[in-house]
């Protein structure tokens, strides 16, 4: 219950601008723990490679100043054992780590008055702590961008271990040892940190905000306003949009708030709106690629429907008449750009086409006989194929109306086993094929998606899965 309320109040967080998202996305508890195991073994595999400056100090004791000098620090090993990452809403993540901790091995020389001794040591600690906020905000192209800010790094005792030498002249200096070394890391520890958020940006920069789709489209997927971070999610709103590539003309219509269902089982959820699948209808159609010449030989041979003036002539006799013995051409044009619709279980496309058919003469000059209005629905299987959004469509009901006829009156409904040939056998097949090709979705760098499934929901599909990255 607490969930949920947490949730719907995220739902109503306003977004500072006024573009609504096309896509959103939600990166859940799940997606941020594997987060929290990236950044560890990213941490982790930072701190074994910390290079610490040789030391050198005086301490004075009752018996005078002795100098000595610390050389060839080496990590030797760093443990992790304990990381949080929680989320702070409002901010973004915050990353604990406590006990911490790291083994190195070093050379020790010191002097004092005429006698010079040297050796080797170990030290230990086991006890070292940092905790860092990240801040998630929109670059100037569109990607999140992290900092890390708050960095505070603290570390505890340390015990040292010498090798060689004389002890009563080490036991002089071991308790600066300590401190030196304490400093010294505690030093290095928050711009490590930063180092490792850097590289986190590094992996954030391959987000494809403008992803190329084909010969005509892009799709834009730069954020349209900071993350949300609440205490369960961190929500993105990509725009989600289609675009003629180079030229990125607006639609008459913009994006209608939806909002992801709460779920937590995968570690990401993609929401991909109506909007930006009648974004892509629009530029498709806008680029002139919804028309299609169809011709005889488009039709497969077994059809007894054939693109000629004697099968059209059986339903409208006056063509049998006018022009005996032609081929015969269709251009299937699009009227207006298709309505799509998501209702749970449930993606229709919706398209408005006007149908012109000709008859091929001799000289190759086409005649047009007539005009029809064909408005037909169609029903949409939507998957996930790799990381792109695919899709496969079959006729669900098409209904035909006479815009103009050069031939005279006749009965349009005669023509309808004709149409639904040459949608079911010409028309739908390319558009599958296209279909199957898919569509990019948000990804980034080599991501790979798992466990994935997809729902067909109100006003958009939402994309559920776990991620793995690759190299
Ligand atoms: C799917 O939705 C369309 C349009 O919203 C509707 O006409 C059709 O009957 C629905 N199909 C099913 C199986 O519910
Ligand atoms: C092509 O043939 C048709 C029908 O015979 C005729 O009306 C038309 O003028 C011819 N066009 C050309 C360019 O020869």
């Amino acid at each position: 219950m607490f969930l949920c309320w947490c949730l719907s109040l995220v739902a109503l967080i306003p977004l500072t601008t006024s573009t609504n998202p096309g896509v959103k996305v939600k990166l859940t508890a799940k997606g941020i723990e594997y987060g929290r195991q990236l950044a560890v073994a990213s941490i982790l595999q930072k701190l074994k490679t910390i290079k610490l400056d040789d030391v050198s100090g005086k301490v004075r004791v009752s018996i005078g100043k002795v100098k000595y000098s610390l050389k060839n620090m080496n990590m030797v090993d760093v443990g992790l054992p304990t990381a949080t990452l929680d989320l702070v809403p409002g901010t973004g993540p915050k990353l604990s780590i406590v006990n911490a901790n790291f083994r190195l091995n070093g050379n020790w020389r010191v002097k004092y008055r005429f006698v010079k001794d040297s050796g080797s040591f170990k030290l230990n600690g086991d006890d070292i702590s940092f905790s860092t906020s990240l801040s998630i905000k929109t670059d100037p192209t569109g990607r999140p961008a992290v900092s890390s800010i708050d960095c505070g790094a603290n570390v505890g005792k340390m015990s040292v271990r010498f090798r060689g030498g004389a002890s009563w002249l080490y036991n002089l200096f071991k308790k600066s040892i300590s401190s030196a070394i304490r400093k010294a890391m505690q030093k290095k520890i928050c711009p490590l940190v930063a180092n490792a958020v850097s590289d986190l940006n590094n992996n954030l920069k391959t987000l494809n905000v403008l992803a190329k789709v084909d010969k005509f489209a892009e799709i834009e997927y730069s954020m349209v306003a900071s993350p949300a971070v609440s205490k369960t999610s961190i929500d993105f709103g990509l725009k989600g949009e289609f675009y003629n590539i180079g030229k990125h003309q607006e639609p008459p219509f913009s994006p209608a708030v939806f909002s992801l269902p709460p779920q937590i089982n995968n570690m990401l959820y993609i929401g991909v709106s109506s909007f930006t699948i009648e974004s892509a209808a629009f530029v498709y159609n806008t680029a002139g690629a919804l028309s299609l010449y169809i011709t005889d030989d488009m039709i497969p041979k077994i059809s007894p429907i054939r693109l000629n003036t004697r099968t059209f002539g059986v339903f409208i006799p006056q063509i049998a008449k006018r022009f005996p013995g032609l081929m015969m051409k269709l251009l299937v044009k699009m009227a207006k750009a298709p309505v799509i619709t998501f209702e749970p279980n449930n993606a229709t496309v919706q398209s408005f086409a006007s149908v012109t058919a000709y008859a091929i003469q001799p000289n190759a000059t086409l005649t047009p006989l007539f005009v029809l209005n064909l408005v037909s629905s169609v029903s949409a299987r939507v998957f996930v194929s790799g990381t792109r959004l695919a899709g496969a469509v079959t006729l669900n009901k098409m209904d035909l109306t006479l815009g103009t006829s050069y031939v005279g009156d006749f009965q349009v409904g005669t023509l309808n086993s004709i149409f639904q040939t040459v949608l079911n056998f010409v028309v739908i097949p390319r558009m599958n094929a296209q279909l199957a090709k898919g569509y990019p979705l948000p990804t980034l760098g080599k991501m790979k998606l798992v466990n994935t499934q997809l729902l067909v929901l109100k006003d958009h599909v939402m994309i559920g899965t776990d991620v793995q990255f690759t190299g």
